[in-house]
């Protein structure tokens, strides 16, 4: 077993710490966030992420997991330290490498000769010689292990992943990395640095693309009257499309889609390719958000409109609202003078004056002329739909997600638009 160090405790960090301590590695994690690390030292999970709390609290009572402030306390026992702190983008959609480099700087006069350093967060090409540079210490490795974890479901995908990709320059570093995973049944790819990094982005890229492909065959289906469902079933079935991230919604966000589609739209321009299909696919994102506000407009007139927003997370599973869907929605639905009362199981607030968040769905549906469901929240199809009748002074659904009971809502006078269906 080995002595790892994780710095940054983020959705990636944490999971991949308790998930290291959980699989018999010892292991310290450090942020600079001295408030987060104190929550951690007594068990106390910060974020909604499925079985992360009682991996955490495992990892304390065995004695393998500990939470320091300082970087330095974590790497200098570590035989291979994790990077994975922040890589948030900036202006123009390229990756800011502030937070990489601050990390690999600090931590370089600190880790022991032979240690691996392995970037975790999500990087453009180029990368693993910047924290190499940013070190200065040409006896240490540096490998690209990029994490494809989704939220919600981050403690599975670690321990079962679909693959482990492991970019280095020297197989024997590789090897080591890889040894790390010896107990998880996943096929591990060894590559060189940019093809793991580029790997990364390009598997993001893809599912951004089926998505919005997915939204824009929905729109297609609503102007000549087929069935979405129907047609992204028959689609399933063909194992070279297959059925997984074949559902529309009211467009796709989160904290890495956005960002690196945009990122691997700039990472091309840089090197003179001109990703023309991937702007395509941002620009169908932007037009699914507004089509979910054409179908509410299609039903009142906005301004002055109440309109009861479902959901603000980016996704079920999650409190996450970065980039999400529903905050775009919710945006377009302000611009054009509506209010907005939100609900969500997950979310208490979202820090905008201009959108009323109430911990009851009645209490949201009360005054409204609209409801839009954005999230795909099992609690959402479980709504007795006689009070959200009655909490409404007109009686209009938008499911951007098409999980609502459509015959129970026509039946109760309810007039009702999903995604792709007619
Ligand atoms: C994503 C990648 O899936 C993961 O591999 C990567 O490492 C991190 O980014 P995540 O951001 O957690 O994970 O979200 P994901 O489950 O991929 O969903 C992204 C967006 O697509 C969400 O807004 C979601 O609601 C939407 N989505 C997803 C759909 O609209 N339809 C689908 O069928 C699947």
């Amino acid at each position: 077993m080995s002595k790892i160090a994780v710095i940054g405790t983020g959705y990636v960090g944490l999971t991949t710490g308790a998930c290291f301590a959980h699989l018999g590695h010892d292991v310290v994690c450090a942020d600079i966030d001295v408030g987060k690390i104190r929550s951690l030292q007594t068990g106390d999970v910060p974020i909604h992420e499925a079985g992360l709390e009682e991996l955490v609290r495992e990892g304390l009572e065995s004695g393998r997991l500990s939470f320091v402030v300082d970087s330095a306390d974590a790497v200098c026992g570590a035989d291979f330290v994790y990077l994975c702190v922040p890589t948030p983008q900036s202006d123009g959609g390229s990756v800011d490498l502030k937070h990489l480099k601050a990390a690999a700087a600090e931590i370089s006069a600190h880790i022991r000769h032979g240690a691996i350093v392995v970037n975790k967060s999500t990087v453009p090409v180029g990368s693993t010689l910047l924290v190499e540079e940013a070190m200065d210490r040409p006896d240490i490795a540096v490998v690209s292990n990029p994490e494809f974890l989704r939220e919600g479901t981050a403690i599975s995908d670690f321990l079962n992943p679909d693959r482990v990709v492991i970019g280095a320059d020297e197989p024997t570093v590789a090897d080591r990395v890889a040894d790390l995973h010896s107990s998880i049944a996943a096929p591990v790819m060894i590559t060189d640095p940019a093809s793991a990094e580029t790997a990364k982005y390009a598997a993001n890229a893809f599912l951004a693309t089926k998505l919005s492909f997915v939204n824009t065959i929905a729109a297609v289906c609503e102007a000549v009257g087929a069935d979405v469902d129907d047609v992204l079933t028959a689609m399933g079935y063909d194992q070279r499309i297959g059925g997984e991230f074949l559902v529309p919604g009211p467009g796709w966000g989160g904290s890495c889609l956005p960002k690196d589609t945009r990122a691997i739209i700039s990472m091309a321009d840089d090197a003179g390719y001109d990703f023309s299909l991937m702007r395509g696919v941002l620009k169908a994102n932007d037009e699914q958000f507004k089509r979910v506000v054409d179908k509410v407009e299609s039903v009142v007139s906005l301004s002055g409109a109440t309109v009861a927003l479902f959901g603000l997370a980016f996704k079920a599973g999650t409190d996450d609202t970065r980039n999400s869907p529903a905050l775009e929605i919710a945006g377009l639905l302000l611009d054009q003078g509506a209010k907005v009362r939100a609900h969500d199981p997950a979310v208490a607030a979202v820090g905008i004056d201009e959108i009323t968040v109430l911990d009851d769905p009645y209490a949201a549906a009360d005054g409204a002329d609209v409801l839009v469901v954005v999230t795909e929240w099992d609690e959402f199809r479980l709504l007795d739909l006689d009070k959200i009748a009655e909490a409404m002074v007109s009686h209009h659904v938008v499911d951007a997600r098409n999980i609502m009971d459509r015959e129970a809502l026509l039946s109760r006078g309810f007039t009702y638009q999903g995604v792709g269906r007619n």
